[in-house]
C-alpha cells in the first residue's frame, strides 16, 4: 500500500508588504505509513503549524504537493478531509454549546454512525475526565478543560489519519498520560498519527519516527535510534559543588562544554567526547573543589535538538 501521508517539496511563502516575506516551509519532503506515530519537532516559528494546516487543507501551499490517502490536498481537499481529524494549536470548540453537544456534533459532522457515536461518547467522557462537565457550556470551562474537549473530539471519529498540533499543551499530567495511552491504542488499531510537540520526552516516548525542522527545512529525520546515534558520545553532567568559586567555573569553561548552566551550587553541562576523559576531568576537579553530587547520563532528544540547531 502506498503511504498514508505523502509530502513532496512543499513550500509556503507568506508574502509581506515590505521585504521578502516569510518562507515558512522551504522544500519539505517525507512520507508516513499506516499505523505510524510520526512526530514533527522544531523550535517556535519553525513551520510546524503551517505544515499541519497545509496537510489538513486549511492553508494552501505555494508549491509542492501533499496527499492524504492518495488525495491531493489542493486538488481534492474534500476527499483528503474525509480521511482526517485534526486538533489545531489554537482552540476551536463551540463556546456556547455544552461539552456533550460539542462531541455529538463533531461525530455527526464526520458522518459517524449513531451507534458508534454513543459508544465513543461514553468512553471519551470517562477517559478525558469530562463526565461531570458534560452538561456545562464550554464558555464556563477552564482553559485546560477546553483543551481536553478539543483533543477528546478526534477520538469520537474513526478517520484513518489524526493530526495533533501540540495537543497536550495545557493538560495536567494525568490527562496527558491518558492522551498518550489513547494515541498509542489508536495507532495499534491502524490509525496514523501525525503530531507536533515541543515536549521532547513526549516525542521520545511516543513516536516511531520523527523529523526535526528549523526555518522550514528538515534538519534531521529518522527513528529514535538514528537520532540518538547523531548524539553518540554526547553526555549530560549534573554536578553539585561544595564551594564553587570563580576559579572552579573557569576550570569548567576550559573544558569547552557544549552548554553550561549554573544555579546556586548546581551546574549542568553537556559534553561531546569520551566518557573516560570526562571522568578523569571530574577526578581533577574534585581535588580543586569537593563534589557533593555527580550524575552523568547519555544525551536525550533535547540535547540532540540543541546540538542540531546550534550547529547551523
Ligand atoms: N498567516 C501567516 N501570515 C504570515 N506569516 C505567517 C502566517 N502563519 C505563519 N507565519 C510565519 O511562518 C513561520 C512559521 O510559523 P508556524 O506557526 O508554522 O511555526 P510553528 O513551528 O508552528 O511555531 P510554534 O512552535 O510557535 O507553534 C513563522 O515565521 C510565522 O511568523
Ligand atoms: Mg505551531
Amino acid at each position: 500500500m502506498s503511504s498514508v501521508i505523502e509530502v513532496q517539496n512543499l513550500m509556503k511563502l507568506f508574502p509581506s508588504k515590505r521585504g521578502l516575506g516569510t518562507r515558512a516551509l522551504d522544500g519539505i519532503s517525507f512520507e508516513v505509513k499506516r499505523g505510524e506515530i510520526f512526530g514533527l519537532l522544531g523550535p517556535n516559528g519553525a513551520g510546524k503549524s503551517t505544515l499541519v494546516r497545509i496537510l489538513t487543507t486549511i492553508t494552501r501551499p505555494t508549491s509542492g504537493t501533499a496527499r492524504i490517502m492518495g488525495h491531493d490536498v489542493v486538488h481534492s481537499p474534500l476527499e483528503a478531509r474525509r480521511h482526517l481529524a485534526v486538533v489545531l494549536q489554537e482552540t476551536a470548540v463551540e463556546m456556547l454549546l455544552t461539552v456533550r453537544d460539542n462531541l455529538l456534533i463533531y461525530g455527526h459532522l464526520h458522518h459517524q454512525p449513531s451507534a458508534l457515536i454513543r459508544q465513543r461518547m461514553d468512553s471519551v467522557l470517562d477517559r478525558f475526565g469530562l463526565r461531570e462537565k458534560q452538561h456545562e457550556k464550554v464558555n464556563d470551562l477552564s482553559v485546560g478543560m477546553r483543551r481536553r474537549l478539543q483533543v477528546a473530539k478526534v477520538f469520537m471519529v474513526d478517520s484513518p489519519v489524526v493530526f495533533l498540533d501540540e495537543a497536550t499543551t495545557g493538560m495536567d499530567p494525568l490527562i496527558k498520560r491518558e492522551t498518550l495511552t489513547l494515541i498509542r491504542e489508536e495507532a495499534r488499531r491502524g490509525r496514523t498519527i501525525f503530531l507536533t510537540t515541543q515536549l521532547l520526552d513526549e516525542a521520545e516516548a511516543l513516536c516511531h519516527r520523527i523529523i526535526i525542522i528549523n526555518q522550514g527545512r528538515i534538519v534531521a529525520s529518522g527513528d529514535m535510534e538514528a537520532l540518538r546515534s547523531l548524539a553518540s558520545r554526547m553526555f549530560r553532567v549534573t554536578l553539585t559543588l561544595a564551594h564553587p568559586t570563580p576559579a572552579v567555573y573557569n576550570t569548567l569553561r576550559a573544558w569547552n562544554p557544549l552548554s553550561l548552566d549554573s544555579e546556586g551550587n548546581s551546574v549542568e553541562m553537556t559534553f561531546k567526547g569520551e566518557e573516560s576523559h570526562l571522568l578523569a576531568k571530574m577526578a581533577d576537579l574534585s581535588s580543586q573543589c569537593p563534589i557533593v553530587r555527580f550524575e552523568i547520563r547519555g544525551a536525550d532528544l533535547e540535547d540532540i535538538f540543541v546540538e542540531l540547531l546550534g550547529a547551523k
